[in-house]
């Protein structure tokens, strides 16, 4: 009997941690007790499920008898229970021999002792284990197939660093068993068992490769994506991720999305930290129960890298020594973006980049979607509402006013004899094809659409050619935005169809180009152990077919998940040539090792307050994965917004990293509500006025790595209550936004870890953490708060990064309390500058100035230095002034004066500015909040400033 089983996430979930956790606990073949991993697939049959040999027990009734009249304990309903399922009642396990033990690693082969899963195939034997201890704080573990090479991401794509010889003295322990083979991972410092395989199953076939660990209960994790997690950022156990990248809108939870990201990083108490990561291309579920985590890849090798930290921030700059660290954006991609699906034409365009200048909201750069092609063909031009004459003069406009234009690029290029980007890609043959060397045909936005092949050696010069034809010819773009590079496929793998149609150019009206029959048993479309792809999609499902072959052979079942990440290697080469400068290009897809080429932005998100809220889950765990500059779609991309939730995301908008609007063709542009457009001007202003501090965030990322918008743990992981948070975060080293994320709410509640925090708006309202308070925040405003210790540089705010760029230097000097009589540190920060959008980052066009305060009662200074001391061709903005905050004079009482009364004494604060005098009508000080402000000091920066402030006590004369 043929029937549907419907493969639950929770039901696959219960049937893998039952499967996962008690690897040898029952010992009968086929147990129906406890939840089934299911072996099926929609239609399958009795015969055909013990033939792959699964096992087959169908559900029937309520009361839970099955075909044969055996009871079925555990399963969870009639309808859910998937009646042709694994037998997973026998642990997988292989001894270790040939073990060669040298000061940089181990080397062993391992023997398989005890098969299991046969239904999963055969198991691969000897293995070759290679251990090395790469770094100090890196350690790498592997697992290969010594006798027949298999599939890995490429090191064209990844280069993997070398170990470093100068390894001294590892702050890890690896130990392993022989008999069964398990190891561990060990902190030297405190012995804590970081990662533990011994008593768990380990697999190694050529469609099932995976690997468990113990976790302590009390382990904070995070990482793994992409996904939506309504549960926050942290990784609740009970947690199933799988790794298939796919055009699932972000508004979608728990469910794999655009990018592949098997990364985690491990908190453990006291807050040390540590990261692993699973370097593996193919398809992957990882399961996180209470007890244990669980990599499953249904290819590929073992491939595990551990990081040491120890603190959070030291696992990110290590994994980031892995996978590359982030790109440098260019200085106008931190001004704002607007976009919307469904511009009309050029005139629409005009107005919406009048709307904001009328509107006094900085706008930096214009998008286009897919409406400006001529049917959908990438680099075109429609003919009629984009007319050539009309985007040139558009174009023209808004370079002249020092904006932008990113249009979208969508990998699918249309089947159509005489468009030139097809005929190319015909005569270069840089096509993904099938075994039987035919082009795949799919269905993307055109009815019929060919997809390149990344991994092709002549793409690059394809791929150059079609955008550089496209910007010197129609259109000068400054980035590209890749769209759709899951890649997105309209096919669905349940359809049979017949060849691609080939209707010549002007008579594209068949809509039935999947080309590909997927629903073949071939063990790429059907492989043994199903991933939860989409709650049980075929992998092919809405993609390319699997079973497509790129260059050398390389099946799209393997590189599936880098399908994505290598049209972005292969964008950003081919902008940064066309553009001669610093390339941008925002990805939808990604894997780790993006970061170093492109930005992202959340996706498909829904106008509501959910999304609001999830985007900040979305924003950190990009951070986390080596992509700092990633935002969400403002006020929503599906859906209608309401002037409230536009004012609430704008707010919160502009402190992510990258922050664009976009619309699924409703207009949403921030000047359409009074109360969105005032949220907007306020802060965007900000944000404009931070643009030297995000730009200095964005470069010390880009040379040291890290991230640039952090959970709050980043910066404190001693404090366990900044585990759970995710509605708050860091911006840069020194700012702490909290937004409001509630429908009518005119509060928040914010945590603020240990320091002093300063509110960023009034430059003062000190609070002191750690602790929660309730800050009014009504709509139009965001609370955000400057770290005492940190000097933020700003310029005066204006419509683009270019204007900002003309202006001041003025520093935000935010003390932190400690300052004594030995002069101690209060607080200091630095600021990295050059042309903005040169290829070339710390070329000669750049420096750095580092700023350091110094205080002691009453009496302070701030120093400024830059490096290098003097460089011919940059132009270093003057100094023109100062907010010191946390500032106070000390009291005088009468004992310090003269028999006078206390209070009698007037205190002045004068300021020195290399050693001249400043006027007194350019300092004022606010007693109240405790700020000092200090103004039209106008004073290069490029030998160094001092400048001095301390407060005089004068009494009157009698
Ligand atoms: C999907 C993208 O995620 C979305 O942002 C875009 O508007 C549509 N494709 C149309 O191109």
């Amino acid at each position: 009997m043929a029937r549907w089983f419907p493969v639950g996430h929770i039901l696959l979930l219960a049937a893998a941690i039952a499967m996962a956790s008690h690897p040898a606990a029952r010992g009968s073949s086929c147990s129906v007790e406890g939840p089934r991993m299911d072996c099926g697939w929609v239609g399958i049959d009795g015969p055909t499920c013990v033939s792959r040999g699964c096992c087959w027990r169908p559900v029937h009734g309520a009361d839970g008898e099955d075909e044969a009249g055996e009871g079925v304990d555990g399963a969870s309903g009639v309808g859910d229970v998937p009646w042709c399922f694994h037998d997973t009642s026998h642990a997988s396990a292989y001894n270790a021999s040939s073990c060669k033990e040298t000061g940089s690693g181990v080397q062993a082969t391992l023997v398989l002792a005890s098969p299991a899963l046969p239904s999963l195939g055969p198991d691969i034997s000897p293995l070759k284990l290679s251990v090395s201890y790469e770094t100090n704080t890196r350690l790498h573990v592997k697992l290969t197939d010594p006798t027949e090479a298999r599939w890995e991401v490429p090191e064209s794509l990844l280069p993997r660093p070398a170990p470093s010889k100068a390894s001294y003295g590892t702050l890890y322990d690896f130990n392993y068993t022989k008999s069964p083979f398990g190891f561990t991972v060990s902190r030297k410092e405190n012995g804590e068992v970081l990662f533990n395989t011994t008593g768990h199953s380990l697999f190694f076939k050529d469609q099932y490769v995976a690997l468990t660990s113990s976790i302590p209960e009390s382990a904070a994790l995070y990482g793994l994506g992409e996904t939506t997690r309504p549960t926050g950022l942290r990784l609740r156990p009970g947690t199933m991720t799988t790794m298939w990248n796919r055009d699932i809108p972000v508004a979608n939870a728990n469910i794999n999305l655009y990018g592949t990201h098997p990364f985690l990083l491990d908190i453990r108490e006291g807050g040390l930290a540590h990261g692993v990561f699973f370097l593996n291309c193919n398809g992957m579920d990882v399961l996180y129960t209470e007890s244990m985590i669980e990599f499953r890849a249904v290819g590929g090798v073992l491939d595990f890298y551990f990081f040491l930290g120890p603190s959070p921030s030291d696992v990110i700059q290590q994994y980031q020594d892995v996978i590359g660290r982030p790109m440098m954006p260019p200085l106008w991609s931190l001004g704002f973006h607007q976009c919307r699906y469904g511009y009309k034409n050029v005139e629409e365009l005009e107005s919406v980049v009048d709307g904001y200048a009328s509107a006094n909201i900085p706008l930096e750069v214009m998008w286009n979607d897919i409406d400006y092609m001529d049917g959908y063909r990438d680099f075109t031009l429609d003919k009629l509402n984009y007319a050539l004459p009309k985007m040139r003069s558009y174009l023209q406009r808004l370079h002249d006013s020092n904006q932008r234009w990113v249009p979208i690029i969508d990998p699918g290029i249309m089947v159509d004899p005489g468009y030139p980007a097809y005929d190319a890609g015909i005569q270069k043959d840089i096509f993904l094809k099938d075994a039987s060397g035919e082009r795949y045909a799919g269905k993307v936005w055109p009815p019929i659409v060919h997809f390149p092949d990344w991994f092709h050696p002549d793409v690059q010069e394809y791929w150059t050619a079609q955008l550089r034809q496209f910007h010197d010819q129609l259109a000068a773009f400054d980035g590209i935005w890749a769209d759709m590079n899951e890649a997105s496929n309209f096919c669905s793998a349940n359809r049979r169809s017949g060849k691609p149609l080939d209707l010549g150019r002007h008579g594209m009206v068949g809509t039935d180009a999947c080309s590909s029959d997927f629903s073949s048993n071939s063990s790429l479309e059907h492989p043994p152990y199903r991933i939860n792809n989409a709650n049980g999609a075929p992998l092919s499902d809405r993609s390319i077919p699997v079973s497509m072959l790129h260059h050398d052979g390389v099946t799209e079942y393997d590189a599936h998940n880098i399908y994505g990440f290598s049209e972005s290697v292969v964008t950003v080469k081919a902008v940064a040539e066309i553009t001669e400068g610093r390339p941008f290009v925002l990805s939808r897809s990604t894997f780790p090792g993006a970061g170093k080429y492109v930005a992202h932005w959340s996706g498909d998100n829904m106008a509501d307050w959910n999304n609001l809220r999830w985007s900040i889950v979305s924003i950190l765990n990009a951070n986390l994965f080596g992509i700092p500059m990633t935002g969400a779609d403002i006020c929503g991309f599906f859906g209608t917004t309401t002037e409230e939730l536009c004012a609430r995301w704008i707010s919160l908008g502009a402190f992510t990293p990258f922050t664009r609007a976009h619309s699924d063709h409703v207009p949403q542009e921030l000047y359409l509500w009074p109360k969105t457009a005032d949220a907007a001007r306020k802060a965007l202003g900000m944000r404009m006025r931070l643009t030297p501090y995000l730009y200095s965030a964005f470069k010390a990322v880009h040379s040291a790595g890290g991230t640039v918008a952090s959970p709050l743990w980043m910066a404190f992981p001693e404090d366990s209550t900044t585990y759970d948070i995710d509605r708050q975060f860091l911006l840069g080293p020194g700012l702490l936004v909290s937004p409001v994320l509630e429908q009518g709410a005119d509060r928040v509640d914010a945590y603020f870890p240990n320091g002093t925090w300063y509110d960023l708006w009034n430059n003062a309202s000190k609070i002191q953490g750690p602790g929660t308070h309730s800050l009014e925040a009504p709509v139009g405003d965001i609370p955000v708060h400057v770290l005492g210790g940190t000097i933020i540089p700003t310029q005066a705010q204006g419509p683009t990064t270019a204007h900002v760029r003309e202006t001041p230097l003025s520093l935000i000097v935010a003390l932190a309390p400690e300052g004594d009589l030995s002069g101690s540190l209060a607080a200091q920060g630095s600021v990295y500058m050059d042309a903005g959008d040169t290829l070339k980052v710390d070329g000669p066009d750049s420096f750095t100035v580092e700023f350091e305060a110094r205080t002691a009662h009453g009496r302070g200074v701030l120093t400024t230095t830059a490096v290098p001391p003097s460089n011919a061709e940059r132009s270093i903005p003057q100094l023109g002034g100062l907010d010191v905050l946390g500032f106070e004079c000390p009291q005088v009482d009468a004992r310090d004066g003269p028999g006078l009364p206390h209070g009698a004494a007037t205190i002045e604060v004068s300021v020195n500015v290399n050693g001249a005098a400043h006027p007194q009508a350019a300092i004022l000080r606010d007693v109240a909040r405790g700020s000092l402000h200090v103004s039209g000091l106008a004073t290069s920066i490029e030998r160094g400033v001092k400048v001095e402030w301390r407060c005089d006590s004068s009494y009157p004369t009698t």
